[in-house]
């Protein structure tokens, strides 16, 4: 499948995917659908704390990814438009989990696309997934709650692992 003479229709979806989650998977896989190529890209943000190293995002991504032989997983620094530019992609793709995300998301867009003229492609979000966050997804396996439902089973595995490597003070009983 490509696009009008033989151009690649190739797409970004953008992010910090720390950790990737169901929602997550459930835009990209969508997204794949939609382009030639997608690429997953992980923000690599120096002022942000994550739990997950880039590169452990970036093993996630792949793994849970490979299925689909048009997505390729990378990093990027700085603008993400910079990184369109460099690519040659011409699209953003992003999830809109409810009207609450669309506001600044729209102005993301608007600037994207007046610094370069990228567009962004907001997909809605399946509704099953519509209240989840990574932010949330780690909260609630820090103190060991069930999030099997939320993310795909190497990211599951990856967080059980890391609470019971740093437990929360209380769990430890500090
Ligand atoms: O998963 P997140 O943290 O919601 O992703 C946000 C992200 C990384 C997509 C967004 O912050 C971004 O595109 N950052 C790159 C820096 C940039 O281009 N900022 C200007 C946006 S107008």
């Amino acid at each position: 499948m490509s696009g009008q003479r033989g151009v690649i229709r190739r797409a970004v979806c953008p992010g910090s995917f720390d950790p990737v989650t169901n929602g997550h998977l459930d835009i990209i896989g969508r997204a794949a659908g939609l382009y030639d190529e997608l690429v997953v890209a992980v923000f690599i943000n120096p002022t942000k704390s994550s739990l997950f190293s880039v590169q452990e995002r970036l093993d996630l991504l792949a793994e849970v990814t490979a299925d689909y032989d048009n997505i390729r997983t990378d990093t990027f620094q700085g603008l993400v438009v910079d990184y369109c530019r460099a690519n040659e992609i011409p699209v953003i793709v992003k999830g809109l989990r409810a009207v609450s995300d669309f506001d600044y998301e729209l102005q993301m867009a608007q600037m994207n696309h007046r610094l370069a003229g990228v567009d962004t492609l907001f997909m809605p979000t399946n509704p099953e997934y519509s209240f989840l966050a990574s932010s949330l997804v780690k909260e609630v396996a820090r103190w060991g709650g069930d999030v099997s439902a939320l993310v795909p089973p190497p990211v599951l595995k990856r967080l059980i692992e890391r609470a019971a490597a740093e437990p929360p003070p209380a769990a430890a009983g500090g």
